[in-house]
């Protein structure tokens, strides 16, 4: 089922997420909606916060970014069919010398800017099945999940951009927390006035 994608705005996006036992209520049901409401929409990662849900679970399908011929083939590999849920996810480190990558975000339509993170990440998280993992990712894989990992900690791409960027793209968020945007995908807005 594919679930509304909750826009800018909303207080939802700004929480910072609750860890979950294995007996969250109709998590079966969760993730394959997050799943469709992602690929529905085009994107390459959701967090549950985007989904309406406070809890510390994202999914990351890096596939689509496989085919960009500026990445080595090596890169092109590690993207194609990457597939991952990650629950309870803590960051344990981030390292390197920042670099930039021009973002999007599902909550966020219409709206990419450049984003310095750095490139190199090691995360651990449960999968699925509730299994610890703990790995070491780099470049567009590091960048993804960095992306979504900020969405369970109530961080936007937009905080991260200089106080002169985010100025000017005042009063275009604004209009997307009311609604006031064309999206070909289901969303929630938060700031729509009864009766429109
Ligand atoms: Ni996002």
């Amino acid at each position: 089922m594919i679930l509304p994608i909750v826009a800018y705005g909303d207080p939802v996006l700004r929480k910072v997420a609750k860890d979950i036992e294995a007996d969250y209520p109709k998590l079966d049901e969760l993730i394959p909606n997050m799943w469709e409401t992602m690929y529905n929409a085009h994107g390459v990662g959701l967090a549950a916060p985007q989904v309406g849900l406070p809890i510390r679970l994202f999914v990351v399908d890096t596939t689509p970014f496989s085919d960009d011929d500026d990445l080595s083939e090596e890169e092109q590999k590690a993207l194609d069919g990457f597939k991952k849920v990650f629950i309870n996810a803590q960051i344990e480190e981030e390292s390197g010398k920042e670099w930039d990558f021009n973002e999007g975000c599902l909550s966020i339509p219409d709206i990419r800017e450049e984003v310095k993170r750095k490139p190199e990440i090691t995360i651990s998280y449960l999968d699925e099945n509730f299994k610890p993992h703990k790995e070491t990712y780099d470049g567009l894989l590091a960048r993804v999940i960095q992306h979504e990992y900020d969405h369970i900690e109530g961080i936007l791409f937009t905080d991260k951009l200089s106080s002169l960027k985010k100025r000017l793209l005042k009063t275009r968020l604004e209009k997307i927390s009311k609604g006031k945007i064309q999206v070909d995908y289901k969303m929630r807005f938060p700031n729509i006035k009864k009766g429109r």
